[in-house]
């Protein structure tokens, strides 16, 4: 690895022994150095600067197949697409290895790991030492955001795992344009990825090499840089995702005046051609990419909902007063599971082909299967461990976060400006927690800041996207608890300051879609239906739509909605899905005030005062609050 050295060159190896011919220089030379010194540091077989081609591509997904890691599924059913397993122990991100390493503790807040930034390096270092032995080291320049976007930010993510770099293909703009677009000197994210299971000579790989022992997910966000060691699997991984966009980039977003954030971006077309654009966080696996491809019911003739992004937007200020966001991803890494041509048709076109499948089941005949994908399961099919399964076995054919990557421009209800350098302009941005209980199904807040308050004491139940318990209640402000790169209380103060400093920031609205009742069944049939709550919201946004004035904020009458269509729902219904109980509501501000014990030292301090106006208001209510009967 002689020219580690000089300025480094693709070396092509592998996967990729046909285009070995290919040698192109690399002048950036900091870029160079990193790679070099990260080549030094983890010892691998080989570098393989990632050229972002088709070719290289299948390729790698090639050795993929022949490694065990990947299958191909069935070329007639799932053209070009292909399934991998994985270890039963890495299925998920892991929060409690998770680490925000500022260099003082206070930065990093109460609700993260911290670290002391040099006893991690050193704790690091010693894990990365040899670890990429007996392995390619994949250098992937990508571009989080459209090439060219003043909204855009670069990274490279070093990996020893094929398997991300693939996915990486289809989650970013990765490739060659992006070293060209870094020219000598331009700045980029170092992220350095391994999966920690070095191979010793002879010794032979496993389909899903991962560490056991030893998971870390680190953050240095002063130096903007991210280490992860030890796991294999989605965010923890694919570090263009979680870890740069979200956590390493709200920290930028701080400092620069703009919001990374774990929402989805979604326009709506009305039947007159206006065009609305909003935004909306919801925790993990609590229904960003289903909203974000909606497709309306049947009588809302003329409406049509386009999708800009389903996970991660970041928004700037707008010469012109207003908030303007990007997808900084290209795919989709959504939950396979639930996901149906009845639930989301435009999930299931853009994954139909082209895409990875991660711990979802095997059909006999080569293709997917997850749970609810189809009414009836197959009579049998292979599990994501591998086993034999059958409909009454009692165990899950897919892994409930089992998950699918598919390139973004597949999905039928793409929009047409969602690579808009400038990006689109947010009219409303959208709160929704998983909440059985307590909480209504849509509220307008009264302004601004109460709107950050309710967005920053949002509640959910925990799901299978992160490794832990599934079903508690937890205050997840924002979606963002698990990826705020720094105090979660300056967050706060941050959103504050950013409805201060434009002249027209988006309306704030909170949802829920899945309240129950007392039978434990869902209130509201939530997907399309989605739609009459959104109709309400953009009409709510620019003013027009009718409200009444409730102890949370402004909220639809039963008039208000469109119902055309929608028999399930009776007004009672209705009733109980927006009526706000008031012991209930008084747990709810309990929590809130444990949340802003936890982060009173930096928490905005107007929060302590709408924690009681709301506890007045709740009390001036009746002890249950309804809308009107009539
Ligand atoms: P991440 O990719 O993990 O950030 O999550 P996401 O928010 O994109 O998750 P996704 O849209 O894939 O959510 C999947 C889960 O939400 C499944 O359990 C669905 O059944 C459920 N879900 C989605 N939309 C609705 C809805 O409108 N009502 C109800 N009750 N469940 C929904
Ligand atoms: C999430 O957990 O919110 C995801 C999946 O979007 S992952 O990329 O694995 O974090
Ligand atoms: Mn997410």
């Amino acid at each position: 690895m002689e020219s580690m050295t000089g300025p480094m060159d693709f070396v092509v190896r592998g996967a990729s022994r046909a285009r070995s011919s290919k040698r192109r220089e690399i002048r950036h030379r900091a870029l160079s150095n990193w790679v070099a010194d990260i080549a030094e540091l983890t010892r691998p077989n080989a570098i393989h600067w990632c050229d972002g081609s088709q070719n290289e591509y299948n390729d790698l997904c090639k050795t993929l197949v022949a490694e065990g890691t990947f299958r191909k599924l069935n070329q007639e059913k799932r053209p070009n697409s292909y399934l991998a397993w994985s270890d039963p122990t890495d299925v998920a991100r892991v929060e409690d290895r998770t680490f925000i390493c500022s260099i003082h503790k206070y930065d990093a807040g109460p609700t993260n790991n911290w670290v002391q930034p040099s006893e991690m390096k050193a704790t690091l270092t010693g894990l990365f030492a040899g670890c990429m032995t007996g392995r390619t080291l994949y250098v992937i320049p990508f571009s989080m955001g459209p090439l060219g976007s003043p909204i855009s930010h670069i990274g490279v993510e070093i990996t020893d795992s094929p398997y991300v770099v693939v996915n990486m293909r289809i989650m970013t703009r990765m490739g060659e344009e992006v070293v060209a677009a870094l020219g000598e000197h331009g700045e980029f994210v170092r992220c350095l990825h391994s999966v920690g299971m070095p191979l010793s000579p002879g010794q032979a790989d496993v389909a899903w090499p991962s560490n056991k022992e030893h998971k870390y997910i680190v953050h240095f966000p002063e130096e903007k840089s991210i280490w992860s060691y030890g796991s294999g699997y989605g965010g923890n991984a694919l570090l263009g995702k979680k870890c740069f966009a979200l956590r390493i980039a709200s920290s930028m977003a701080r400092e620069e005046g703009w919001l990374a954030e774990h929402m989805l971006i979604l326009g709506v077309e009305s039947p007159s051609g206006e065009k609305t654009y909003v935004a909306g966080a919801f925790p993990s696996a609590c229904g960003k990419t289903n909203f974000a491809m909606l497709i309306p019911p049947a009588a809302f003739e003329g409406w049509k909902v386009t999708t800009v992004g389903d996970d991660i937007a970041w928004i700037k200020p707008g010469p012109d007063g207003k908030l303007y966001a990007i997808n900084p991803e290209a795919g989709y890494f959504g939950v396979a599971p639930g996901t149906s041509v009845q639930s989301n048709p435009n999930a299931m076109a853009a994954l139909a082909k082209n895409s990875i499948f991660t711990n979802v089941a095997l059909t006999p005949d080569g293709d997917v299967w997850w749970e609810a994908m189809t009414e009836t399961p197959p009579p049998e099919l292979t599990d994501w461990q591998g086993r034999p399964w059958t409909p009454d076995c009692g165990r899950v054919a897919a892994h409930p976060n089992a998950r699918f990557t598919a390139p973004a421009i597949q999905c039928p209800s793409i929009d047409p400006d969602w690579e808009k350098p400038e990006g689109v302009p947010i009219s409303a941005f959208i709160f929704g927690g998983r909440r059985s209980k307590a909480v209504p199904l849509v509220v307008a807040s009264f302004n601004w800041n109460f709107g950050v308050y309710m967005a920053a004491t949002m509640g959910s139940e925990t799901t299978a996207a992160a490794a832990g318990k599934v079903g508690d209640v937890r205050r997840d402000p924002m979606a963002m608890l698990p990826f705020c790169g720094y105090d979660i209380a300056d967050y706060f103060d941050h959103w504050l300051e950013i409805g201060h400093a434009i002249s027209d920031p988006p309306r704030i609205f909170c949802v829920n879609w899945f309240r129950k009742d007392a039978q434990g069944k869902f209130l509201w049939p939530g997907y399309g239906e989605n739609m009459r709550v959104l109709k309400w919201i953009i009409e709510r946004a620019d003013g027009r739509a009718p409200a009444i004035q409730s102890p949370l904020g402004w909220m639809p009458r039963y008039e208000d909605l469109s119902w055309e269509g929608l028999e399930s729902v009776t007004r009672e219904q209705y009733t109980e899905l927006m009526s706000v109980d008031r012991e209930a509501w008084i747990g709810e501000l309990l929590s809130h005030e444990e949340l802003f014990l936890k982060l009173y030292e930096r928490l905005p301090k107007e929060f302590v005062s709408m924690r009681q106006l709301l506890l007045a208001s709740l009390w001036r209510s009746p002890v249950r609050w309804e809308l009107p009967k009539e």
